[in-house]
């Protein structure tokens, strides 16, 4: 049976806008009923723009009087587990924020584990997986067309707390979910220790995956440049300039968020095959959230984004953290999750730089 779900937004910012895109275009699964903000100005430009008549600046006031079925968050990173708790509080079935979980790995635990007592489920805005280019690369490594899976390598020129969580997330996809073991990393830079989105400039390091698999992840500032031009720190292509590469024993393939995919397959005879590809949250994100409906409704056990995958993907990039304050190899699931700050350990203990270095 399909389910038509109450929606309340918090956060009418950019991308709580798209999210309000992607409910209103499974209008038959979803019903956008109010909106939350802060800033007034955005609250009634957000609110005119996608005809919601329902306007609070206050989201626990919201949740009380709606009663949704679906709390969706869109605000910035540093306010992520107080919007669980009162969406577990007022009874929602789902809940629906973006990335990054949480800035630290102790609060992400405790959204897991809230939300797991409850039982509500949530998903995470990793939805760049969705996209045509995304897909094409799942669809040869599923098809075995790169032969047996051996190594994951994943890119990205912003930093983990931005685009870090995206990769690990694609990693564990493209590995059909197979639990990282181990980790290891290092890591460098103090900039971003003070951004929204805070976590070293660059991290770097090796994940070994329970069923054999290697991956390598290189993560800010000095991760490769894909996207040739105009790729300074914060320009459009710096955000796209991301990619997984996946190698197997008979070829591999790779996608890059900007610019799309490419592969050497067994069949390809050494010819390399390829297709454009482009970041695109008006088509993702509607796909995103219609699985999020099918999962409500039991069609599906699981959500490509759901909490699972997600906390996972964020255990083992903040186990690359504590790999790198620690100098030692941390083994995942891990048995306790650190109670101190992981970011205030890098700011007393990095050596300062004064620059997001380029490469
Ligand atoms: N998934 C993706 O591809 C992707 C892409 C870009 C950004 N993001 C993530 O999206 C998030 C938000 O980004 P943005 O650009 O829309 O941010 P933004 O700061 O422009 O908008 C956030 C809005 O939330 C409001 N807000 C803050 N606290 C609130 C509260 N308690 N109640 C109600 N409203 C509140 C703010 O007033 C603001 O209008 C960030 O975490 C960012 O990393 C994800």
């Amino acid at each position: 049976m399909r389910t038509r779900y109450k929606v309340v937004i918090a956060g009418c910012g950019p991308r709580g806008e798209f999210h309000a895109e992607g409910f209103l275009k499974n209008k038959d699964r979803f019903e956008l009923t109010a909106c939350c903000d802060l800033d007034v100005e955005r609250l009634q430009a957000f609110g005119n723009r996608f005809g919601v008549s329902d306007r609070y600046t206050d989201a626990e006031t919201m949740l009380d009087r709606e009663r949704p079925d679906i709390f969706c968050f869109a605000t910035l990173p540093a306010i992520r587990l107080p919007l669980v708790e009162l969406g577990v509080k007022y009874g929602v079935k789902a809940i629906a924020f973006e990335k990054p979980m949480a800035t630290e790995l102790t609060e992400a635990r405790e959204i897991y584990d809230l939300c797991q007592r409850a039982g509500v489920k949530f998903i995470v805005s990793h939805q760049q997986k969705y996209g045509p280019h995304w897909r094409e690369a799942k669809k040869i490594v599923q098809n075995g067309d790169i032969g047996e899976v051996t190594k994951i390598h994943a890119t990205s020129r912003a930093w983990l707390s931005q685009l870090g969580t995206h990769l690990l997330d694609y990693m564990l996809w493209f590995n059909d979910r197979k639990k990282v073991r181990w980790v290891t990393g290092q890591a460098f830079g103090t900039q971003m220790l003070t951004d929204s989105h805070p976590s070293p400039d660059f991290v770097f390091g090796t994940i070994q995956f329970a069923n054999g698999v290697r991956g390598i992840i290189e993560c800010g500032a000095h991760a490769p440049r894909l996207i040739p031009g105009d790729n300074v720190l914060r320009s459009p292509n710096f955000w796209f300039d991301s990619s997984i590469t996946v190698h197997g024993t008979h070829g591999y393939t790779e996608v890059v968020t900007g610019t799309g995919w490419r592969a050497i397959t067994k069949d390809s005879a050494g010819k390399l095959l390829s297709g454009e590809g482009a970041f695109d949250p008006l088509r993702d994100q509607p796909l995103y959230l219609n699985d999020l409906a099918d999962w409500m409704d039991g069609l599906t056990d699981s959500h490509p984004c759901d909490g699972d995958i997600t906390y996972h993907g964020f255990e083992a990039a903040f186990g690359l953290c504590i790999s790198a304050l620690e100098r030692r190899r941390v083994f995942l699931p891990l048995e306790t999750v650190p109670k101190d700050s992981l970011i205030a350990r890098f700011k007393a203990e990095l050596p300062s730089s004064q620059e997001y270095l380029d490469q």
